[in-house]
């Protein structure tokens, strides 16, 4: 498990996979989990938004009219919801002592932008450590369907954003660049997102009853 700051007296845990993984699904069965687990305070957000300007930021990003959208655009938007997100919201419940769930956070992006549409990795990592202001999540789960079944998945969910309307070889890159994100270090747990939602429920709270 990655350790933050002294003065981060909570813990920080991201839920990461392709869309159509199931992760928005287990992130509240998990923070419910949670809830009567332990005695700390718990708080469930998502990226991109957790904040009413990150939020701002989100419309811009999902909307499908947004034709026009450059990729460093995009990379810029998604680092500048995120300095927001973490500063106003993330660090201040860290500082004290809440246990903060985050659909999503940096791996999105190196994901998508980088491994995703090839932008430069090492830039985004960098601007990333700016954003995030030094914070890396204590645990992370990638909940992993292979690309053929995420996009079967997208395509039976009842609206596309801006996001969602990519071919095959993106979300096959994407799930490459999750693989190569896992190997990175030990705070990142692989989790089977092509079993049942009990199943992959259960996987979660395995290593939650080992690592928390
Ligand atoms: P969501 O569907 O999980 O709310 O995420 C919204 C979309 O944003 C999803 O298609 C993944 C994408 N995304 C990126 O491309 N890069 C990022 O850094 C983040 C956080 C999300």
């Amino acid at each position: 498990m990655t350790e933050n700051t002294k003065e981060q007296k909570g813990k920080f845990i991201v839920f990461e996979g392709p869309d159509g993984s199931g992760k928005t699904t287990q992130i509240k069965l998990i923070y419910e989990y949670l809830r009567h687990e332990l005695t700390e305070d718990i708080i469930m957000t998502k990226e991109p938004g957790g904040t009413e300007i990150s939020n701002k930021i989100r419309q811009i990003l999902l909307d499908p009219d947004n034709v026009l959208l450059e990729d460093l655009t995009e990379v810029f938007l998604y680092a500048a919801s995120r300095a927001q997100h973490v500063k106003e919201l993330i660090k201040p419940h860290l500082d004290q002592g809440f246990y903060v769930l985050c659909d999503r956070f940096v791996d999105s992006t190196i994901a998508y932008q980088g491994y995703g549409r090839g932008l430069d990795v090492s830039l985004i990592k960098k601007l990333n450590t700016v954003a995030a202001q030094g914070l890396q999540p204590n645990l992370s789960f990638y909940i992993m369907v292979k690309p053929e079944i995420a996009m079967q998945r997208i395509a039976q969910s009842r609206s596309f954003d801006r996001l969602e309307q990519n071919e095959i070889s993106f979300y096959q890159n994407l799930y490459r660049g999750y693989l190569a994100l896992l190997e990175e270090d030990d705070s990142k747990h692989y989790i089977n997102g092509e079993q049942t939602v009990t199943e992959v429920n259960e996987d979660i709270k395995k290593v939650l009853q080992k690592k928390l």
